[in-house]
């Protein structure tokens, strides 16, 4: 291990569980726990607030600069529109560089970190790495369920289809592409309850704490 903190990197697909996943894990472990999307989230949102267009690198990465880690809990941030918006920011280079430096403290310290590059890119020293991933439609349903307690008007086919969009563009990216690290444990989660898919998990986590400890 890095030290005394811990650091366990959980990326996967749009939708996978996988951020439920990393809060479950990170109070088991008494961790801070970092949904890495809410950043991409804010940067989309205080974009459009200034009048920007999701297109434009360089003033993007300049709103990226400033992002406030304190306006990540802005519920608007989880609405489908900014997730789209937030996977058209990512592919720009400059908005991914002012954002890996806020990352890295936060994994400094001992964190859950959960996105879609922090094994490969932002921790690829993580003392644990996952990666989640559960079938289309099944993640489609969760997702579905989700924006409809958020009251938004949807359908689960307009969901599966904005699913494949985002997944496409989150893998075919230049940089930083949505992958598994090569010393990834891979989870599956199409036919796991969010507690097994988390008792999986903590399995894998307590094989690496324990033999370090
Ligand atoms: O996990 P999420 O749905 O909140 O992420 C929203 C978008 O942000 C996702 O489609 C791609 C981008 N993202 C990223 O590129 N890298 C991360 N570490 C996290 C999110």
């Amino acid at each position: 291990m890095n030290g005394s903190a811990l650091i366990i990197a959980i990326d996967g697909t749009f939708a996978s569980g996988k951020g439920t996943l990393a809060r479950r894990v990170a109070g088991r472990y008494g961790l801070a726990h970092l949904d890495t999307g809410k950043l991409y989230r804010a940067v989309a949102r205080d974009l459009l607030a200034e009048g920007g267009s999701l297109e434009d690198a360089e003033r993007a990465a300049q709103v990226a600069r400033r992002i406030d880690a304190d306006t990540l809990d802005d519920p608007y941030l989880k609405s489908g529109g900014m997730g789209s918006a937030a996977s058209k920011v990512s592919v720009h280079p400059p908005v991914r560089a002012a954002l890996l430096d806020y990352q890295r403290k936060v994994a400094a310290r001992g964190a859950v970190l959960d996105g879609r590059d922090i094994g490969t890119v932002v921790c690829p020293d993580a003392d644990v790495k996952l990666f989640v991933d559960a079938a289309a439609e099944v993640r489609a349903r969760r997702r579905f369920e989700e924006l409809k307690g958020y009251g938004e008007d949807v359908t689960v086919e307009g969901v599966l289809a904005a699913l494949r969009e985002r997944d496409d563009r989150d893998m075919s990216r230049a940089t930083a592409p949505l992958k598994p690290a090569a010393d990834a444990h891979l989870l599956d989660t199409s036919k796991l309850s969010i507690d097994a898919a988390v008792s999986a998990a903590c399995d894998v986590i307590d094989a690496v704490v324990n033999a370090t400890a």
